[in-house]
């Protein structure tokens, strides 16, 4: 089989990049090596960035988004007892939309399915070849070996995937950093405790309500990086997350069904040039955020649009340029997002052996933010998304 552009991986970023390369009339063909049901079903991220929600607006697939997504437009910060609320439209003028990932997930294939361009499922690709010539992805669906040829490889497989491996190790240059520490993530059939997320930070580390419909909340607790899930019986998590998320004026925080629980893993994670040859890595192949500042799916959609960019100056007009500028497009905006999500992650986390200096030093912190025009506003302009270095596309 032959196409234009080889995508590895149907996460928001490869799903994303297929849909805007058909609406520029550049063919491609999509490997999956799990099933449609499970992508479908992968709890993850739930935050979208106004931008992220504009685009799929912009490529028509922004219906249901429109519908069932709640509009935000602001946070709260809540320590030493209170809340206080970042008001993201009087700062500046913008909002966040509440839409499960799956749910782009499944807004995304819809699209593809309806316009039959090709999407295999259950197709895992073993190895890609030729990068510099004539690229090809070697792949394997119901146990037979298949091959596609193309003339650009995108590498959307997510951080554990063989795309950014098949980089040769002298051509990248790795940045890293381990938090001491991971999320305890719950999904739970009762209404949302407030109408906006609340960010909490406690004495016993960090807690998160967040929320995924007017039925079910998400929320999310600071655990060790080795926790063992089986030491969470569901009283224990609704007792901790009271606990972290106290108010002096009562809040109450309702209890109920656990329907899903896991563990999140905090890392930051960049890779430098995100391209090789003809090979291009987006999303989570290139970059890992920590996800208090709720960054890895707009990141995901950030490089698309580069990407989707260059492809069209390269088709419709011949130029190389835009290409041979991936890397450095994606990268200053994606060093920004990475300063955010550990600042945020840094504020509002207990680290190992923090002493009473430290501790006051969070709320200090905490207070500044939420006291000062200026510091709530740097955090209000990146929480909602920073603006893209490149023009759109529609
Ligand atoms: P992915 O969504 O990982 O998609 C990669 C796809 O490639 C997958 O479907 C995978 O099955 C497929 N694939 C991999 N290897 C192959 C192969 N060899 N052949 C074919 N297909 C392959 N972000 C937040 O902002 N907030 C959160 O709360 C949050 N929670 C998260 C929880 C978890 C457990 C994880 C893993 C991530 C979370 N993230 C969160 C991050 C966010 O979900 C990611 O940044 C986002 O999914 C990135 O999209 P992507 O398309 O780059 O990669
Ligand atoms: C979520 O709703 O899953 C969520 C919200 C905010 C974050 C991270 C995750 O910072």
């Amino acid at each position: 089989m032959r196409t234009q552009v080889g995508i590895i991986g149907a996460g928001p970023a490869g799903l994303m990049l297929a849909h805007l390369l058909h609406l520029q009339g550049i063919e491609s063909v999509v490997l999956e090596s799990h099933t449609r049901e499970y992508i479908e079903n992968r709890v993850r991220a739930g935050v979208l960035e106004q931008g992220t929600v504009e685009m799929m607006r912009e490529s028509g697939v922004g219906e249901r988004l429109h519908r069932e997504g709640l509009r935000h437009k602001g946070i709260e910060l809540r320590f030493g007892g209170s809340g206080h609320r970042i008001d993201f439209e009087a700062l500046v003028g913008k909002s966040i939309t509440i839409y499960a990932q799956q749910e782009v997930i499944k807004d995304l294939l819809a699209v593809r399915l309806n316009y039959h361009a090709p999407i295999f499922f259950e197709a895992e690709a073993m190895s890609v070849h030729d990068l510099e010539a004539q690229p090809s992805i070697r792949y394997r669906q119901g146990g037979v070996g298949q091959v596609i040829t193309c003339d650009f490889i995108a590498g959307c497989d997510g951080f554990h995937g063989i795309c950014r491996p098949a980089v040769p190790v002298s051509h990248l240059r790795i940045y890293e950093h381990h938090f001491p520490f991971a999320w305890l993530g719950i999904l739970a059939r009762v209404p949302p405790a407030s109408e906006e997320l609340i960010y909490a930070y406690h004495e016993r580390g960090f807690a998160l309500m967040s929320m995924r419909s007017p039925e079910v909340s998400r929320l999310y607790l600071q655990c060790a990086p080795d926790e063992d899930i089986q030491n969470w019986p569901d009283d224990r998590i609704w007792e901790e997350l009271r606990t972290r998320m106290v108010t002096r004026d009562g809040f109450v925080l309702k209890d109920g069904p656990i329907f899903q629980k896991g563990i999140t893993p905090m890392r930051s994670f960049v890779v430098e040039p995100m391209q090789f040859a003809k090979l291009f890595l987006l999303g989570d192949a290139a970059h890992i955020v920590p996800p208090t500042g709720a960054k890895g799916l707009n990141l995901a959609v950030a490089d698309v649009r580069v990407l989707t960019r260059a492809l069209v100056e390269y088709y419709k007009h011949g130029k190389q340029e835009e290409l041979a500028h991936y890397t450095e497009r994606c990268l200053n905006r994606v060093w920004r997002c990475q300063r955010f999500s550990w600042w945020m992650t840094s504020m509002l986390h207990r680290f190992d052996k923090e002493d009473s200096f430290t501790h006051n030093i969070h709320l200090a912190e905490l207070g500044y933010v939420a006291s000062s025009r200026a510091a709530s506003t740097a955090l209000a302009e990146n929480y909602v998304g920073l603006p893209f270095d490149t023009p759109g596309l529609f």
